[in-house]
């Protein structure tokens, strides 16, 4: 009987503990990454779907609700052969039961294959196609009309369509950037396809949002919307290749990218063509790495180097991220030093 008692008592404080944790996270007014905050047309688009739908949802809900509770507490059995009148029959509840529904359903049924149609038309003439590439853990960014290959953050120009074709390296991931989009899953062997526009310039956050192993959570994204000129700016930067500097601390960096064999997993244009990590052209323009967890300075890069799987899980014994080189503080500090040459 006392063990009865306690284990309700956890219930009851299980219970009060969920619902304090659900009435704090309650209280947060600008979250990074909101889908009820879109900032863009096409995020709009499936927002104004999911307002329909909601209210009618939620009236319905708490209907239905209220009916059970009623009937369960009206219609109660008050003695053993205490039973409700039975009907049978009756045409007109029943027409009422069915027409609303079907009336609902239709109503939701058209607008969602609407929106459906909408965002998933691959958008024609002054677009910025752009090929999204998942990697355990990390995003590879192509635009194929700029030659341009970079990592971790999409920078778009605002006011413009970019149709995405997605793709996969291994696993399947999920490209989820909240404002702008709704997930879209990249699947290896398949291309699948969203569009992103943003309306006005911003830093976008997003994250990997399908389970792809150990560091899925360390998967996240940015998209950096600029003004066309600033989008310009950046680009023309990013179609510069790499200066490689030979001599000082710098050039001891550089040679020792390819002594260490950084140059056989990283891509530096017209320097190395290594394919399986981030391309690093111009590494020192963009402001996070490593999947977009860390930002990119040089403190954060000295701990990154001295043992990657440490900052952030990692399997290199599978092939699977950057594994530990077991480089020296002189090392790290002359890499870090040709790195930051890199923008
Ligand atoms: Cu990639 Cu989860």
């Amino acid at each position: 009987m006392r063990r009865r008692v306690s284990a309700a008592r956890r219930r009851v404080m299980l219970g009060a503990v969920a619902a304090l944790g659900l009435l704090s996270t309650g209280c947060a007014q600008k979250f990074p990454q909101d889908p009820l905050r879109p900032e863009g047309p096409y995020a709009d688009k499936i927002d104004r779907l999911w307002r329909i739908v909601f209210v009618p949802a939620a009236v319905i809900f708490f209907l239905v609700m209220f009916l059970v509770v009623y009937v369960a507490i009206r219609y109660r059995s008050r003695s053993d052969d205490d039973a409700p009148v039975q009907t049978h029959g009756n045409i007109k509840l029943e027409l009422t039961w069915t027409i609303i529904p079907f009336v609902l359903l239709l109503v939701i049924g058209v607008l969602t294959v609407q929106t459906v149609f909408e965002i998933n038309k691959i958008p024609k003439g002054n677009v910025l196609p752009v090929t999204v590439t998942g990697h355990q853990w990390w995003w590879e960014y192509r635009y194929p009309t700029l030659g341009i290959t970079t990592a971790n953050e999409l920078h778009i120009p605002t006011g413009k369509k970019i149709p995405v074709t997605l793709e996969s390296a291994d696993v399947i991931h999920s490209f989820w950037p909240t404002e702008l989009a709704g997930k879209v899953d990249a699947i290896p062997g398949r291309h699948n396809h969203l569009t992103l526009e943003a309306v006005k310039p911003g830093t976008y956050l997003g994250q990997c949002a399908e389970y792809c192993g150990l560091s899925h959570a360390n998967m996240r994204l940015r998209v950096i919307a600029h003004t066309p000129a600033d989008f310009a700016k950046w680009q023309a930067n990013q179609q510069k290749p790499a200066v490689i500097p030979t001599d000082g601390d710098a050039g001891t960096g550089a040679a020792l990218f390819k002594s260490k064999g950084c140059s056989g997993c990283h891509s530096i244009n017209g320097y190395s063509a290594g394919q399986v990590g981030p391309n690093l052209t111009h590494l020192y323009s963009r402001q996070v790495f490593a999947g977009a967890i860390f930002p990119l300075d040089e403190q954060h890069l000295t701990r990154w180097l001295r043992d990657p799987p440490a900052e952030k899980p990692m399997l290199p014994q599978n092939g699977l991220g950057m594994p530990n080189l077991k480089l020296s503080d002189q090392e790290i500090s002359s890499l870090i030093a040709f790195l930051q040459t890199l923008h």
